[in-house]
């Protein structure tokens, strides 16, 4: 029973599971493994939703299947070798249903087992546990560890064989993370010794060497993507969601991370170190990596280093405060209360500070020393320019035995950003002027900043751009941005930055003011920090600009987004100036192949929320065509009232990267090309033809040839091009081709006179014609009948066609008539209706036409006389065909709706062994007549079954 269930269950969700995380839940992953990285280890996708290590639940399948109230689910660990991996396991929990205790037992709704009145025991109740969320405080709060990762870690890493893996970290590399905990996402960054690529992998591990989450961090070659990582030569990410467990392991301080070099296959070193909190961190505005000093000793300091936690001051005097945590500089004889020397200095020259410091015990692996002392402004100028150097030596051996380091910008890899609004006074911001701005310390220590303002009008002009310091009223303004606006964009670093920068910039008090001649404050906004991580570590994020007229004119976003290696997408909004925060707001992107007229669209909903953030990624990954059109197509980023359905904000997403493993194989897929249509990806229920979008079953004249008719079925354009049929006009000479026109129309006397008249026409098939116009009429699926000469008579404005008999050519069993005319005089329809219910029905004959239309009936554009009734199904009439049997059309309330007759496969099947005893080429448009009574030949082109094979296999391999 419960194998059968489980087959079941994974069949129903190989359809409805995208990628490998959401395939069938209840299946064993086999040993063969996964091909992804197991980025996502510690946490479980069940359907649509993502489930924590230790969460238990009852399944609920949804629709048509329901909840199995006799199933449990269960996200567990599984050590599997050196790696714990989280998975789902569900068992049936029907044997463990008591005996009843009475004789009738009942099957109560919503359970498992049979239960008597009165039974208490519920086994079959499990409820979905859900861990509790964290409290507001942990929510709010965040927390900073950090680690020195060098040679002499206590963590001994072990291979699958449970060797310890030898280490050859020749150039004794080493490295410093921070970490920040925050909203159960652990974010790092950090600082590895110059000599060093970037590494390829991290990894989270217990005391046991055990992986508990592994990164990708950088592709071959040690390259990295990213701007910010670049400019600040620090390595950021983040493990999201922590499960319960790990929280708790971080918070004992039980939690190593190892950083790895080398390839994928052969492995060259490693570094690890414990993650532990250090006080200082909650301050803390620079990080030093400490490493040997050049004339160190390499026997006794092989593999040994440190970091320094610095902190400034500046509330009574200004004062520096240092945290050293290394290692590595006490003799073997050395054991206990050692002295160190700490020292600052510039360039080798000035002592800033020096101070003689005692290890009470000194350890092979971490030692702390903390020294706090005043600092000159001229100093505290040196050290936000990056200019000073932190020394810490042994005192027997001050050379040798001397570990030291630039005091550098901050190791946690942070920007700071703002959405730049007006005070929200219609007055003050008459053409709605927005902006956004974001800085951030480069490795230099200087302030990259970018500036970006919108709908500035010419009388703004100029603006003022500033950096100004709001932590008290006198708000003092302490870098001019100004020079450097060009184009809508103020981008430039500033260099020599003042330390009075730092101190509001971290705290929270720095503000981007933009001012005009009349405005003190046309635009501004307060610089908040945010981790650099996912969605934020992309070159630039967008302006989400303010599109509901009834929002107030201070409203205005920022958004990040990015798509990482596994094709998710990440997102992070921010709002600010929305009026009503109690509103819910939906977050979606709308995706079109191209920026072209009724190009079909798809929309995402990523996150509904209320206030003015919205983070996260969403658990469904997106479709190679959604993938496809944020590479290369067109995206709008809208964000919408819930309820109202009112787009309120708006912006167009461009410069998403897409990693090109997301990107469909295609040959003649051209990333980025839009001027081949080939290159356009195929849209399920539209065409795409000459630069813009027809819907499916439209019909239209080529923009380049009017000669050439084209049309869509199944998302595929097909186009004919009719050759003229011969004009001969009796006074020859007056014959007259318009622009547009495809063929010669014969021009009379009277026509000329009558120019501002209105112009006379016929019309057939919706198309209108100029009295005198031949052609041959254009039918779907097979493009211009050229057996049917039609001509517009310029006298009755009607159009009369001929069919050619010719038998060879057009048709074996043409039909007897071989004139027709929509004339409302003559009705040459009478000897070959084939319009069935029409004949039959005399009382249809006896109203009149007008009667039958005004009751909801369809006009008949042959026989206007008769008109087809409400509720008539009929096949439609063509001049050469007579009545065309592949298109059923019903009239419905004076609107007549047509369908193609569906070419099934037995009729596909009939086909192709018809065609191959004849040997006819499936390809030729194929205008047998239907008189012939053969609807499967007439309606399905050989071409037409081998689209429906391939549409088949498409939609079933879409669905894996
Ligand atoms: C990384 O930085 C270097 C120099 O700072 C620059 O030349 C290079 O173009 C940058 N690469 C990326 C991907 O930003
Ligand atoms: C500490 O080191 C500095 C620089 O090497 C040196 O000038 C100073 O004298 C040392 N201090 C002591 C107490 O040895
Ligand atoms: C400023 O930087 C942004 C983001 O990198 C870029 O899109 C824009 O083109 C730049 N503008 C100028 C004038 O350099
Ligand atoms: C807002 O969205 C529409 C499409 O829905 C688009 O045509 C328009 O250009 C967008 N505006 C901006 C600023 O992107």
């Amino acid at each position: 029973m419960l194998i059968v269930t489980i087959v079941f269950l994974s069949v129903l969700y190989r359809f409805g599971g995208v990628d490998g995380r959401s395939k069938s839940p209840l299946i064993e992953d086999g040993e063969h493994g996964d091909p992804k990285p197991i980025n996502k280890a510690a946490e479980c996708i069940f359907g649509n939703q993502r489930r924590e290590l230790g969460q238990t639940w009852v399944p609920n399948l949804g629709v048509p299947i329901g909840v199995l109230y006799c199933m449990k689910c269960e996200c567990i660990q599984i050590q599997r070798k050196r790696r714990i991996v989280a998975k789902v396991q569900c068992r049936s929990i029907k044997n463990e249903c008591p005996e009843p205790t009475c004789e009738e037992p009942a099957l109560l709704p919503g359970r498992c087992c049979k239960t008597c009145p009165g039974d208490r025991f519920n086994p079959d109740i499990i409820h979905d546990v859900i861990p509790p969320e964290l409290s507001e405080n942990e929510e709010k709060s965040t927390k900073h560890y950090a680690a020195l990762l060098t040679d002499r870690s206590s963590l001994v890493l072990r291979n699958d064989n449970d060797e310890p893996i030898p280490n050859d970290n020749k150039n004794n590399v080493i490295a410093t993370g921070r970490f920040t905990f925050q909203k159960k996402n652990l974010y790092y960054s950090f600082y590895i010794s110059d000599k060093a690529a970037r590494p390829r992998t991290l990894q989270f591990v217990n005391s046991m060497g055990t992986i508990l989450e592994e990164h990708i961090l950088s592709d071959v070659g040690g390259l990295v993507n990213s701007v910010y990582q670049n400019a600040t030569r620090k390595v950021c990410g983040v493990w999201k969601r922590l499960p319960r467990e790990y929280r708790r392991l971080l918070k004992e301080e039980r939690l190593y991370v190892v950083l790895g070099w080398g390839s994928k296959e052969q492995s060259e070193f490693t570094l690890s170190g414990q993650l532990t909190k250090y006080v200082a961190l909650g301050t803390e505005l620079f990080s030093s990596l400490l490493e040997p000093s050049p004339g160190s000793n390499m026997q006794i300091m092989s593999g040994a280093g440190g970091t320094a936690i610095v902190s400034i001051s500046t509330v009574i005097s200004p004062s520096i405060h240092l945290a050293v945590v290394f290692n590595g500089i006490f003799l073997p004889e050395e054991i206990a209360d050692v002295p160190v020397n700490v020292t600052l200095a510039f360039e080798d020259k000035k002592m800033i500070l020096t101070e003689k410091v005692y290890v009470t015990k000194p350890a092979s692996e971490l030692n702390v020393v903390e020294i706090s002392s005043p600092i000159s402004q001229a100093d505290l100028r040196l050290l936000t320019r990056g200019r000073l150097v932190l020394s810490v030596s042994s005192m027997s051996k001050q050379h040798s035995l001397k570990l030291s380091g630039m005091v550098m910008t901050k190791a946690t890899c942070e920007l700071f950003q703002t959405p730049l609004s007006s005070s929200g006074d219609r007055d003050t911001n008459k053409y709605g002027t927005s902006g956004l701005a974001w800085v951030f310390l480069n490795n230099e220590g200087s302030l990259v900043y970018n500036v970006q303002i919108e709908d500035l009008h010419p009388e703004q002009r100029p603006v003022f751009i500033t950096l100004v310091d709001i932590s008290n009223k006198k708000r003092t303004e302490l870098e001019d941005l100004t020079p450097s606006f060009i184009d809508n964009w103020a981008n430039d670093t500033i260099d020599r930055l003042s330390p009075k920068v730092l101190e509001p910039l971290y705290s929270g008090d720095l503000a981007v003011n933009v001012a005009s001649e009349k405005e003190t404050s046309l635009i501004k906004g307060r610089l908040t920090p945010k981790l650099v991580a996912d969605a934020r570590d992309v070159s630039a994020p967008i302006l989400l600009k303010r599109e509901d007229r009834s929002l107030p004119t201070s409203a205005v976003g920022m958004a990040w987004f990015s798509v990482d290696s596994d094709c998710h997408i990440h997102y992070d909004v921010s709002l600010t100036g929305m009026g009503n925060s109690e509103r819910l707001l939906e977050l979606s992107l709308k995706f079109l192949p191209m920026s072209a007229p009724d190009a079909p669209f798809v929309t995402r909903i990523l996150d509904e929320f209320k206030g003015n953030q919205a983070e996260g990624s969403p658990v469904d990954p997106l479709s190679k065509d959604e993938l496809v059109r944020l590479d290369s197509g067109v995206v709008f980023v809208k964000v919408k009232d819930k309820y109202t359905r009112s787009t309120l904000m708006n912006a167009t997403l461009k410069q998403v990267k897409v990693p090109q493993n997301c990107l469909p194989h295609i040959d003649n897929y051209v990333s980025g090309s839009i001027n081949g249509e080939e290159a356009i990806p195929h849209t399920q229920g539209a065409c795409f033809h000459e630069r813009r979008f027809y819907k499916e079953e439209a019909q239209w004249t080529s923009l380049s040839d009017p000669c050439t008719m084209c049309f869509c079925q199944n998302g595929v354009v097909k186009c004919d091009t009719m050759t003229c049929p011969e004009t001969n006009c009796p006074p020859p000479g007056r014959r007259l081709k318009n622009p547009g026109d495809c063929c010669y129309t014969c021009t009379n006397s009277t026509l000329e006179d009558n120019e501002t008249a209105i112009p006379k026409m016929c019309t057939l098939l919706g198309k209108t014609y100029l009295p005198g116009t031949t052609f041959h009429p254009f039918l779907i699926p097979n493009g211009f009948d050229t057996c049917t000469l039609c001509v517009c008579d310029p006298l009755l404005l009607q159009v009369k066609c001929t069919r050619n008999g010719d038998e060879k050519l057009c048709c074996k069993n043409c039909p007897s008539v071989t004139s027709y005319t929509d004339s409302e005089n003559q009705t040459m329809y009478s000897d070959h209706h084939t319009v069935v219910e029409v004949r039959e029905d005399k009382n249809a004959n006896e109203k009149s036409a007008e009667r039958i239309l005004a009751e909801g009936g369809c006009r008949n554009p042959y026989n206007p006389q008769m008109p087809y009734r409400d509720g008539q199904k009929y096949h439609p009439v063509i001049e050469s065909l007579g009545e065309y049997k592949c298109v059923t059309c019903k009239c419905q309330q004076g609107q007549q709706s047509c369908e193609r007759l569906k070419c099934t496969r037995a009729m596909c099947k009939m086909l192709r062994s018809r065609s191959k005893n004849n040997h006819n080429n499936g390809n030729n448009l194929n205008l047998a007549s239907t008189n012939n009574g053969n609807t499967v030949e007439t309606c399905c082109s050989l071409k037409q079954c081998r689209f429906r094979r391939h549409q088949r296999r498409r939609n079933n391999s879409n669905g894996q």
